[in-house]
């Protein structure tokens, strides 16, 4: 197995040193010691990093990463079908996140009812922000949940 030392693997995976030890605080990467105390990470480190770093920039909270890597084994390099068995757990939360940027995308310049009223179109799409009476934030963005949506995103600790 391919192991890497601390600068090797920032340097590799485009992050600080800082950066490592903060994901391995999280839980979201795991390291070996050395007969000499030295950290030392296999070479998987490399694409949980790469995961971990495109997931914060889409807004993905780090602690739904670490619950997806829950999926995969600490001792050794994880499989293909890990991964992917992985990324099954995942994917609400990413079609979430997909939902959430293609109406970025889409609608940034429409009224997205969030109760500004600063638009024109506002006065038409949410007249005296009379979608205040669904919930909190962007309307149109967010639809109501159902109740038992609602209760499943309350046990995996979502709002
Ligand atoms: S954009 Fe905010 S209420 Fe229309």
């Amino acid at each position: 197995m391919r192991e890497l030392s601390v600068g090797d693997a920032a340097r590799r995976a485009g992050v600080a040193v800082s950066a490592l030890h903060f994901y391995e605080r999280k839980g979201l990467i795991r390291s070996l010691r050395t007969a000499g105390n030295q950290r030392r990470y296999a070479g998987d480190v490399l694409r949980r990093i790469a995961v971990i770093r495109v997931a914060q920039r889409v807004g993905i909270p780090l602690e739904a990463v670490r619950r997806a890597f829950s999926a995969l084994p600490d001792e050794r390099t994880p499989s293909r079908e890990e991964w992917a068995q992985m990324s099954a757990a995942w994917q609400e939360e990413l079609d979430d996140r997909i939902k959430q940027l293609v109406n970025l995308k889409d609608k940034l310049t429409e009224c997205i009812g969030c109760g500004c009223l600063s638009l024109t179109a506002c006065a038409l799409a949410n007249p005296g922000d009379a979608l205040a009476a669904d919930g909190g934030g962007p309307r149109r963005w967010t639809p109501p949940l159902t109740p038992a949506l609602r209760l499943l995103r309350q046990q995996r600790g979502k709002t």
